[in-house]
């Protein structure tokens, strides 16, 4: 029989420094991590879009594949169903596809399990078809796929979940640069908070516009700790990059996006003795991030769980999207 089904993974990511601000072209730095979405993707003869997400509950949805992307679909499904029609848009075929998804954390975490989603149905797709098409086209491709759905967003998810690694990303994925760092001492705690990152770009844009001199300054300020970060990391210096990381914690604050818990779980790992800490991502809630010497790693672990924090294992610097069959 033909191979008629594909299975890949992406991988999550962290945003180590830079949040907010990228969303208006400064750079960030980003990385993947050791926690994927693997999707299967397979070819069937009849004109249906068929999708198993067992993990969020989700078993047999089933449309014609002319109804893809209409009508009310459900958050769980619409990354991997409106992945699948812009490429078929891109790329048609006759015949139908059925998806299935697998998880290995949870949505609503904060790991990018949007941006992992689309890169991974993409990349199956592409690998089930044998599309000629570049790498820079997957990520546009994906990088429009999450801008549907959610409307806002720079980009830097869908570059971690593509190219793995870590990386400073810039202006929308104009400038996207692998980072050579051996090994980054990170603890990763959870606020048990699910963040709606888009409510909380749009309400950053509204502060933007009623002060639009003050958070442009912050912004330039956290393009200029990002620079400073890149340097320190690439050094292996993280005692500094702990400093500038609780800057861009003070600006992330200042721009009104941190929150009670996030606050408690980053003075905990301060108090026990962390290099720096900060939130990850939007804010809200999600995960915060601790660097630390490895003399304080339990320390700084037990505080955070103290605080109500749950700290998540997962290691920095995984590889991008792959083929796993
Ligand atoms: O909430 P997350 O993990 O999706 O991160 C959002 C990061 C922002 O800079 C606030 C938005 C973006 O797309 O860059």
């Amino acid at each position: 029989m033909k191979n008629n089904s594909v299975t890949t993974s992406a991988p999550g990511k962290l945003l180590l420094m830079g949040d907010h601000a990228v969303v208006y072209g400064y750079p960030c730095i980003v990385s993947a991590v050791s926690e994927r979405i693997a999707v299967t993707v397979t070819t069937i003869e009849e004109p249906f879009f068929e999708l198993d997400a067992l993990d969020v509950n989700i078993h047999g949805y089933k449309k014609s594949m002319s109804e893809m992307g209409v009508g009310v679909i459900p958050r769980d499904v619409i990354f991997a169903e409106l992945a699948a029609k812009n490429f078929i848009k891109s790329f048609p075929f006759s015949g139908g596809i059925s998806i299935k998804t697998h998880s290995q954390f949870s949505q609503s975490i904060g790991f990018g399990s949007s941006a992992a989603t689309v890169v991974s149905t993409l990349a199956a797709l592409v690998k089930l078809f044998h599309t000629s098409i570049f790498e820079k086209q997957i990520f546009l491709l994906a990088k429009q796929t999450v801008l549907d759905v959610q409307g806002v967003g720079s980009g830097f998810d869908v570059a971690a979940a593509l190219y793995g690694g870590t990386l400073v990303f810039q202006n929308k994925g104009e400038t996207i640069e692998p980072l050579t760092i051996s090994a980054i001492p990170l603890i990763v705690g959870y606020t048990g908070i699910k963040a709606d990152t888009a409510t909380i770009v749009q309400s950053v844009a509204q502060k933007r516009e009623k002060e639009k001199g003050k958070v442009d300054r912050i912004f330039e300020a956290i393009g200029k700790l990002v620079e400073e970060a890149k340097g320190k990391m690439l050094e292996g210096d993280w005692e500094r990059v702990g400093r500038l990381m609780d800057f861009n914690q003070d600006y992330l604050r200042d721009l009104g996006v941190s929150s009670e818990k996030l606050e408690s779980l980053i003075s905990a790992a301060k108090n026990a003795g962390a290099w720096g800490a900060k939130l990850s991502g939007a804010g809200g809630g999600d995960c915060m991030i601790a660097v630390t010497s490895q003399d304080k790693r339990a320390a700084v672990t037990a505080a955070i769980d103290h605080a109500g924090g749950t700290v998540i294992n997962v290691l920095p610097g995984e590889q991008g999207v792959r083929a796993e069959t």
